[in-house]
């Protein structure tokens, strides 16, 4: 594997590559009343009110610290219901990053994930993705289609240490479009691989997936939350990019693709946002009826201008490589506290999480006890630390048997927002995990109190046996 970290020696420049302007103060609690709040959440995290929350890692999702120069652009939201000037602003930085002439706003994600199926995806067909957010999914098979995913082996290992661990499988996708070409709609591949940890998907794979698409005419799509995170990967990582621009490399994977849908709450550092972006005018014409039934007019898609001009001035940020550096150097030193402490995580660390592998950290919890889900409840007593399960709980059961699905991996994801912790605040939650490692044997699973029907994760209570 080639060296993870290209910095200079001597380098100390590791501190965060912005100084803080404006603070939030965070309420420290007391161990005995947060073992009487999460008693009080039935050991459900998500139904903590965030100020009893001391470190928040539930998402990266919409919960960045916007610049100085987002906050000034602000200001110059131009709310205009037709032609707003922030339209065209954004319209200009996605042609000149990604290279897409067509863009259609919408208010986050799986807003643009709607109306890019509702254009392009018919009853009955596949999509194939390397690994499939679950907004994505669930779009997909919202309009009757199939979601498949074909990562790679190593995807599913918690401990192969591969550099590029979001990568498809480019053989069995080929199979696949070989033996359904008809019946698939479109080909996507999410960067990063969030489904699969944050692991980046390198450069050759993307236009590996590129050109098995064209050969059999398939549209390509990259789902491109963490595109930024991604091509700093491939900067670090892949064989004759260590000189390329960010900006050069991000322009190089948009290349091979038709499109992409992003969710701006991650690498555009915004609040809330998203778009949908196209080469073809056609295509544009067509999701551009849907955009305006489900979104809004084309030049604001159920944004504020402001909010569109906080978006396109943080997508001419991410770039920034010492930004990128920073970022992703905070989740790999999470990552080698945790490691040094001997606690189980999944490794390579990803581009905006830290996963403890919580069968490895709860050997004596079986799946069906949620270890997961335990882990996370010890972690907000120990230390209000808030991680979230990404496991057996959110699996949810199968429809036609209605027993619980068993993820290859049952997970607790520390996901970091940008630019809102320090350092400082990486060893307080190291610090907590250790704690909770070394009293690990004392603690024992969950079981539910109150199951909901659909989305689990959100609502269910449980109870400790
Ligand atoms: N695709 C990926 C890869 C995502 O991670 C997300 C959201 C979406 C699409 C949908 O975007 O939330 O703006 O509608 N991920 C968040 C998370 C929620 O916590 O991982 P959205």
């Amino acid at each position: 594997m080639p060296k993870t970290d290209n910095r200079e020696e001597g380098d100390w420049l590791e501190a965060e590559p912005f100084r803080i302007k404006v603070v939030e103060p965070i309420r420290r609690t007391t161990r005995a009343e947060r073992e009487r709040l999460v008693e009080e959440a039935g050991f459900n995290l998500f139904s903590l009110r965030s100020e009893d929350v001391f470190i928040d890692l539930l998402t990266d999702s919409g919960t960045s610290a916007m610049s100085d120069r987002q906050w000034a652009g602000i200001m110059l939201g131009d709310e205009a219901y037709a032609g707003s000037r922030n339209f065209y602003h954004l319209q200009e930085v996605v042609e000149d990053l990604f290279g897409f002439p067509y863009v259609i706003p919408t208010h986050q994600g799986r807003g643009a994930e709607n109306v890019l199926f509702a254009t392009a995806l018919g009853e009955g067909q596949y999509v194939p993705n390397n690994m499939h957010f679950d907004t994505t999914k669930a779009h997909v098979e919202h309009r009757g289609g199939i979601a498949v995913n074909l990562p790679i082996p190593e995807a599913y290992d918690p401990e192969a240490d591969h550099p590029f661990k979001g990568d498809m499988d480019l053989a069995a996708l080929d199979d696949f479009l070989k033996e359904n070409g008809e019946q698939v709609a479109l080909t996507m591949v999410t960067i990063t691989c969030n489904s699969g940890g944050g692991q980046p998907v390198s450069m050759a794979n993307i236009r590996g997936v590129s050109e098995i698409c064209k050969k059999h005419g398939i549209m390509f799509i990259i789902d491109a939350c963490r595109f930024a995170e991604n091509a700093f990967f491939i900067k670090e990582r892949e064989e004759g990019y260590q000189d390329r621009d960010i900006n050069e490399i991000v322009g190089e994977i948009m290349s091979y693709a038709d499109g992409c849908t992003i969710s701006g709450k991650k690498d555009a550092l915004v609040n809330i946002g998203g778009f949908l972006a196209l080469r073809d005018e056609d295509l544009y014409q067509q999701a551009t009826v849907w955009g305006v039934l489900f979104e809004g007019f084309p030049t604001y898609g159920g944004l504020a201008g402001r909010d569109i001009e906080a978006m396109a001035r943080g997508l001419e940020e991410v770039t920034d490589e010492a930004y990128l550096a920073y970022r992703v150097g905070q989740v790999r030193y999470l990552a080698g506290l945790l490691d040094e402490a001997g606690v189980p995580i999944i490794k390579p660390a990803g581009g905006h999480a830290v996963y403890l592998d919580a069968r490895r950290f709860l050997p004596h919890v079986p799946q069906e006890r949620f270890p997961g889900q335990a882990i996370a409840v010890e972690l907000y007593i120990e230390g209000g630390v808030r991680g979230v399960e990404i496991g057996t709980v959110l699996s949810g059961r199968d429809p036609r048997t209605g027993e619980n699905i068993y993820p290859e991996l049952d997970m607790v994801r520390l996901t970091i927002p940008r630019r809102v912790y320090t350092n400082r605040h990486m060893k307080a939650i190291a610090e907590t995990v250790k704690r909770v490692y070394q009293r690990r044997d004392g603690i024992g699973g969950l079981a539910f109190e109150y199951e909901p029907p659909v989305l689990r994760h959100f609502t269910a209570r449980f109870k400790r046996v």
